[in-house]
């Protein structure tokens, strides 16, 4: 959602800095954005609709040490200049930015208006910096302002609120995430570090219901409801620079599918005694359940099928938003697996709530370290994927499936069995995408980009691949696509297919491989244009996208030619695939 980054210190060149970071952001999606650099006794702002970084000239030559920038994803109002952030109290000294929802944006505003509050735009934002500018008649100083309308507030929010006077930056977090940059020149507040990860690789955290204030030189957190000043950690981060950005790469969608040569190996890595820990945690659980939401949700789907055939373990899955419903089945010996790449889902974050207000506890299989899911989490462990930029998920999707095969493994007792055959599956990957596998995928999408439908289906852990297909090729290149079970296709979708229809088979070598070699031969019947993904021609496909046979590890290797056909779909169709229209990286309102 909204991207957010605000910088305070000695350095001279805020505004280009703020733009420069927020750049780095882009990824989270955003339909306008705005900047706004501290200048004499007020803000130079400027903003627009579209992507900043097609805009060419932007620059801030101007002398400035305090200043915001931000992306907007319109929730309360259209997408027009007037509505995109930042914006600015009536005496122009107090600017703000933001994430999330003002629920109670209407009573205050009117309230406002009887006091003389003029309003410019129609989003719930405004009311934040009017309110503090109306606090801040009464209140000690501008962090005290700050606390006192934010308590007023109703709904989840991520603030960043600047004031020249003062020439200090406060930021509050009842939700939507934010992270602090320790720098040796001053701070750096964003949503997510990529955004400053060049400045600082030291970050401080701020909690939900916390806030903080610093002019640069020293840093105060506190409680946002109590004003209890809160001791702080420094910690080190070690994603570098370069796993952050595109290198040579066209687009970080097909950088990060590049990454998974190595990212699974990488899933793999963990500490043997904690995941036999963990294993015996789920052992021991009264209840299993998993949740994600999207892809994240898929691999928990294929989860279920991992901890039912090598560990004999039922485990139930349901969407993070459908979760809540559960929580009759939820005792204080249950417990909850949560999969998350940002580790920020509202969804997933919800889920969690609930789960502990029963008592739970809760495993988070994260990819973002310190995330608020890591955080609140009883038990973590990341995939280790490193940066995942692209609106589409796809190394994380091949991180998680890793880490929860890894885990089903360990339960059934075969903990080194299940390492080797993904380290096993690692080495296939790396061959597999070479640049001949890569240009054949290309051609594919070439045979099919003018398609409107594409059907998938797969069967055991390939059946949630299909669905995660499906959502790949949808998010990316627009072209509608659905997966099924192929066991249902008789039950309803086989009507959809008609003449040279393109359907894809995700096929192993299993149990099940006869079934979805019998239902891809209904298909053809029917007209379908029949690719296979599979370890093994079969005279059914029209086209063949040979993968190895990697065992129960089946559904990570069959995954990763459907993203590099959805990429190709994407680009030839002349969509960007790094930011889809409407999608965006990190979902953090409900
Ligand atoms: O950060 P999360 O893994 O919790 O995100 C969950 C979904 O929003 C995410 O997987 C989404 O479905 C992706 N855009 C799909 O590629």
């Amino acid at each position: 959602m909204c991207g957010i980054f605000g910088y305070v210190g000695t350095r001279k060149d805020a505004g280009a800095l703020v733009v420069e970071g927020l750049k780095n952001l882009e990824y989270r999606g955003y339909d306008s954005w705005g900047v706004a650099c501290s200048i004499g006794d007020g803000f130079l702002v400027k903003k627009d609709i579209g992507k900043i970084s097609e805009v060419n000239g932007l620059q801030f030559y101007e002398e400035c040490s305090l200043a915001v920038a931000h992306t907007r994803w319109a929730t309360h109002g259209g997408v027009t200049k007037e509505n995109a952030h930042p914006h600015l109290s009536c005496d122009k000294t107090i600017a703000v930015i933001h994430n999330g929802i003002i629920e109670n944006f209407g009573e205050i505003r009117d309230e406002l208006k009887k006091k003389g509050h003029t309003f410019v735009s129609e989003t719930d934002t405004e009311v934040i910096p009017h309110l503090i500018e109306e606090e801040l008649k009464t209140a000690e100083d501008f962090a005290a302002a700050v606390r006192k309308a934010c308590l007023r507030f109703e709904g989840r929010f991520a603030i960043l609120a600047l004031h020249t006077a003062s020439h200090s930056l406060v930021a509050a977090r009842t939700g939507s995430p934010l992270i602090v940059g320790v720098g040796k020149d001053g701070y750096y507040v964003a949503s997510d570090f990529p955004a400053f990860l060049k400045h600082t690789k030291t970050v401080q955290y701020i909690d939900n219901g916390e806030m903080l204030v610093t002019d640069g030189n020293s840093i105060i957190f506190s409680d946002l409801a109590t004003g209890v000043e809160k001791p702080k950690r420094e910690i080190e981060i070690n994603w570098s620079i370069e796993q952050a950005e595109k290198g040579d790469f066209e687009h970080f969608m097909l950088k990060e599918i590049m990454d998974q040569k190595e990212s699974v190996a990488r899933a793999v890595n963990q500490d043997e005694e904690q995941i036999m820990t963990l294993a015996k945690a789920i052992h021991d659980a009264k209840g299993t359940f998993l949740v994600g939401c999207g892809t994240a949700a898929k691999a928990c789907m294929a989860a279920e099928y991992f901890f039912s055939v090598i560990a004999e373990k039922h485990v139930n899955f349901a969407p993070a938003s459908e979760f809540k419903l559960y929580h009759h089945f939820l005792k204080p010996e249950s417990l909850l697996i949560v999969v998350s790449q940002s580790g920020e889902t509202a969804d997933v974050l919800d889920a969690m709530r609930v789960a502990k207000l029963k008592g739970a506890k809760v495993l988070a299989i994260v990819n973002v370290e310190g995330s608020t899911i890591a955080r609140e989490a009883d038990y973590t462990l990341r995939i280790n994927a490193g940066p995942e930029r692209a609106v589409a998920s796809t190394k994380a999707l091949t991180g998680q499936l890793a880490v929860l095969l890894l885990i089903a493994y360990a339960l059934a007792g075969k903990l080194r069995q299940g390492k080797t055959l993904l380290l096993e599956t690692s080495s296939q990957i790396a061959e597999m995408l070479n640049p001949r596998y890569v240009t054949r995928l290309k051609e594919l999408a070439e045979k099919i980009k003018n398609d409107e439908n594409l059907y998938i289906i797969g069967k055991s852990w390939n059946y949630p691949m299909a669905m995660e297909s499906a959502i790949k090729i949808q998010e990316v290149s627009y072209i509608h696509a659905e997966g099924f079970a192929g066991g249902e296709l008789k039950h309803g979708p086989i009507a959809l297919i008609e003449q040279d229809t393109p359907c894809i088979a995700l096929v192993g070598n299993d149990e099940v491989t006869t079934d979805v070699i019998t239902n891809s031969i209904e298909l053809k019947a029917r007209g379908a244009f029949m690719i296979g993904v599979a370890p093994k021609k079969h005279e059914v496909f029209a086209e063949w996208i040979k993968v190895p046979d990697a065992g129960p590890a089946q559904a990570i290797v069959n995954i990763i030619p459907i993203q590099v056909l959805a990429y190709f779909l994407a680009v030839k169709r002349g969509k960007n695939p790094d930011m889809p229209r409407n999608l965006a990286k990190s979902v953090t309102v409900k």
